[in-house]
Parts: C-alpha cells; structure tokens; sequence
C-alpha cells in the first residue's frame, strides 16, 4: 500500500487555537534532534526557563513547559498540589471552569463552585466572599475565557488570595502573550499558558510557572529517590502525612528535578517541541510584550468596526471583552455551520462555533499571535460578508471592509510588530 506525500491545504486560521504557527517556528523545528542531556540542549533548556519568565512577567525560579497539550500544565499543577478533601473553589464563567472542576474532583478535592451568566465575568468582590465562605486551600480560575471571549481581571482576587493565605492556580492559557498577565503583581501562585494561542507554536507544550508557596508543597509530597520503588517502598509512601503525587508523569517534583541543574532523568524531553517553544518565545520577546499587547488590540478594533459596519452584534459584555476572541451573534435562522463550512471550503478560512448553551448560537473568531494580522481581518470580513449573502442574510453591503480599512488609517502606522 502507498500513501501520498503529506500535503495539508493552506488555511487561513482565525479560531481561538491552534492558530497559525509563525514560520519561523516552523524552521525551528527542522533542527536536527540531539539528547536530552547534550549540554547543546540544556543550554536551549536553561534559555527557555529564562524566557518563560519574562512573558509570565516573574521572578519565580520555576517556569518551564510541561510536555502535553495546555490541560496537562493545568493537571500537574493541580494534582501537585491537591491532597484528597481540599477545599477548592472554581468560579465558573465557561466552559473551562469547567475543565478545571473536573480535574480537581478526579484528584479527590472537595469542589466548590460559582457561576456567573455566560458572556460576563466575575465582580472579585463576589469571588473574595466566596472565598470568606468557603475557606479554600486554592481557588482555581480562568483568566481569557476562549468559550465566551471573555477577560476575567484577577488583580484583586489574588490580592485577596494571598492576604487569607489561600493558593490561587491560573489558567492562562489564552491570554498569554496576547494580553497583559502580571503573574507577580497579581499575586497568582501558579500559573499555566498554551503554545497553540498567542504564542503560534503547536499544540504539544504547556509551559507553566509556580512560586515558592507551591514549592513547598509540592517538595513535602516527594518520592523518596531511589531510581525504583519497591513494594516496601509504595506501602510506606501511602502511609505518609503528605501524600505523593498520584501521577508519574505529571509529578511536579520530579519534573523541577529535570529542569533544575540536578537533570535528574524523568521523561524524554520533546526535543523539537522545545526547539519550537524557543522560537516562538523569542518572537514574543522581540516585538516586546506591550507592542504584543497592543497589536492584538489594534487587530481586534478592525475585526471588530467591521463585523459592525455589517450589521453583525457581539456577543457578552464589552467591559470584560477578552482582545483575542470575539464572539459574533449569529444571526436569525442561520445556520452557523453552513456558514462556517463554506468559509472553509470556498476561502480556506476556519473560525469557531461555542460549546454548551452557545452551541449554534455564537460564532467565535480569535485574532491570535501570528494569525492577528491585517491581511487576516480584511480577508475574513470580506469572505464572511459573502457567505452572509450566500445565506440570505441582509447584511450591510460594503461596509464590512470599508470600516476596517478606516479603523487601520485612523492609525496611521500599524503598531511595531506586524
Ligand atoms: C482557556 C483554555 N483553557 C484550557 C484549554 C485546554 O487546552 P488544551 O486543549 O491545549 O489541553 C483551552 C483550549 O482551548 C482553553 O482555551
């Protein structure tokens, strides 16, 4: 039997992830593979760890990539530090919230929640009274919600947070690198990003970072190190005040131990998702954080004039909208996935529908890394402009375009970047 030649079509990707990977990470990941402890590759190890810590804006000594999509970060911070019966509170506003009360309740904690109206965030005044009711150990939170496109502020929470002594776990795995997220200012203890977002490498990677509040706990749930574990020894380690971590592979002591200069042998490191990792972080480092930051607004202001001038309403609250996702009402007997499948097939454009009570009622279009670029927006307003049409919507001819190509001369100069 013969296969053809792998030959994936050019897509145009305008989803909240994966998106569009940046050719330089491509390239990046034609570099030939050399071994795990090759000081050639601990060196690119080493610059990584340094990186991470600049776009997580810390100066927490642990900020490494977990190997795994953006839920194994968020499994391995959380089963490092969850012991059975504590208390967790997760303040739901999505579809990840839900994610994250699922892997609590699989590592025994006892899961509070609370929930808000889909398209709107939390008041942090109501997450801190929560938190004086429940007494938590953590409170684990979203902070972009790429289900509802919505940016959850958790300056205050953290604050809160850290003043009662209580962990506060972050998934960060939209926002990072498309908007600002200051992990030390913000008082967030442990915190875990996506590759596949606004970063535009693969899905494979999720990098995370922790502080020493963590580490403590993580350092008192040790194996003891003795290369194998006897019988004997797994009785002794089920008897112990503080437990090991359940998971092998996403045991964050043992993980810190590869990544420390101990190199302590755990798993085989994914070579060239790391060769990846570093090209697009030293992308992410160039442009600058806050020329970053700005790009991604700037993007998401033309997407957004033009989606109006068309006739198209946005879907959740403006104040918490997240820059990255904008999520479009669809119109009136619609169908949503008509629409979506002939932007595909008759331009090559993919953007998303939602899930849960949103299903067929959102589509949700993300301007992300290296996909947010002007020829992106431009394209996809006039495609879907024409889509509409096809469907019979009684869209406001012309203006789609004409008010983002306003939106970019009200400008003048596209920010540094693209
Ligand atoms: C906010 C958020 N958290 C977590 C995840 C899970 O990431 P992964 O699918 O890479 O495991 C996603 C994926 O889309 C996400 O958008």
């Amino acid at each position: 039997m013969t296969y053809s030649d792998l030959n994936t079509p050019l897509r145009t990707i305008m989803t909240p992830g994966p998106v569009e990977v940046d050719p330089r990470v491509l390239r990046a990941m034609s570099t030939p593979v050399v071994g795990q402890f090759d000081p050639a590759f601990t060196k690119i190890m080493n610059e990584v760890m340094e990186m991470l810590r600049h776009i997580f804006q810390t100066k927490n000594k642990w900020a490494f990539p977990v190997d795994g999509t953006s839920r194994s970060g968020m499994e391995a911070l959380l089963c490092s530090i969850i012991e059975p019966g504590d208390k967790i509170l997760v303040p739901i506003f999505g579809r990840f919230g839900y994610l994250l009360t699922e892997i609590c309740e699989r590592h025994g904690a006892e899961v509070h929640t609370m929930e808000c109206t889909w398209g709107d965030v939390f008041d942090p005044a109501d997450v801190i009274k929560e938190i004086k009711r429940v007494h938590p150990k953590i409170v684990a939170l979203v902070h972009g919600e790429t289900s509802t496109g919505r940016l959850q502020p958790l300056e205050k929470i953290g604050a809160a947070c850290r003043e009662m002594n209580v962990l506060f776990t972050v998934d960060g795995v939209a926002s990072i690198g498309g908007t600002d997220l200051k992990v030390d200012e913000w008082f967030i203890d442990g915190l875990v990003g996506g590759t596949q977002k606004c970063l535009s490498v693969p899905s494979g990677m999720a990098p995370i970072t922790y502080n020493e509040r963590i580490e403590e706990i993580i350092t008192a749930r040790k194996k003891v190190e003795r290369g194998i574990s006897t019988a004997e020894d797994r009785k002794q380690e089920l008897e112990r005040d503080h437990p090991i971590i359940r998971s092998n592979y996403l045991d964050l002591s043992m993980l810190q131990d590869y990544w420390s200069s101990r190199r302590l042998n755990h798993h085989t490191e994914a070579t060239t998702m790391l060769y990846a990792l570093r090209e697009g972080l030293r992308i992410v480092l160039e442009e600058g954080l806050e020329n970053r930051f700005n790009r991604h607004k700037f993007h998401e202001n033309a997407l957004v004039s033009g989606l109006e001038a068309m006739g198209l309403t946005l879907f959740g609250s403006p104040s918490c909208k997240l820059p990255t996702v904008t999520c479009v009402n669809i119109p009136e007997g619609v169908d949503g996935e008509s629409v979506r499948q002939m932007l595909l097939q008759e331009f090559g454009i993919e953007i998303a529908s939602s899930f849960g009570p949103l299903q067929g009622k959102i589509w949700r279009i993300g301007t992300m890394g290296y996909s947010c670029r002007k020829e992106n927006i431009l394209f996809t307003l006039g495609a879907l402009e024409a889509v509409l049409i096809r469907h019979g919507v009684r869209v406001h001819t012309g203006r789609a375009l004409q008010a983002a190509l306003d939106s970019y001369s009200l400008i003048h100069r596209e920010p540094v970047g693209q």
